[in-house]
């Protein structure tokens, strides 16, 4: 059911842990599974993200795809890591079963919240990013305003 690499990347999951004073976090979770996500970017300054981290909690699917979308992000510029969708993840992974497609978008959404995160931070505006929807960063008071 699962392609080599989503097995590969679930039992080898690449840049797990998390950056201290990173540039960008963003933590987005699923409720109907409750799954968790959240990635950690370092961004220099010039828009490279040099480092790129992740914690999951959930899935193994959640797993092999935050895996390899911090794979996918890692030396990127901030324009090449907005087209890092759920569906190049999926591609990159040879395909994901159709119940397990939200796993993927989890992954897009960390990656655009973490962004999100360091565009706030830095005063600017990334093209073609909107407010995370599912953002549940802790300690910030616009949690409710989306509920
Ligand atoms: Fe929800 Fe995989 S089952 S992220």
């Amino acid at each position: 059911m699962y392609s080599e690499k989503v097995m590969d990347h679930f039992e080898h999951p690449r840049n797990v842990g998390e950056i201290e004073n990173a540039s960008g976090v963003g933590t987005v979770g699923n409720a109907k599974c409750g799954d968790i996500m959240r990635i950690y970017l370092d961004i220099d300054e010039q828009g490279i993200i040099r480092d790129v981290k992740f914690k999951t909690f959930g899935c193994g699917a959640a797993v092999a795809t935050s895996s390899m979308a911090t794979e996918l992000v890692k030396g990127k510029s901030i324009q090449e890591a907005m087209e890092v969708t759920n569906k190049a993840v999926m591609e990159a992974l040879d395909g994901l079963p159709p119940v397990k497609v939200h796993c993927s978008l989890l992954a897009e959404e960390a990656i655009h919240a973490a962004l999100w995160d360091y565009a706030q931070k830095h005063g600017i505006t990334i093209e073609g990013l909107e407010k995370p929807k599912s953002d549940i960063h802790e300690g910030e008071e616009e949690a409710e305003e989306e509920y």
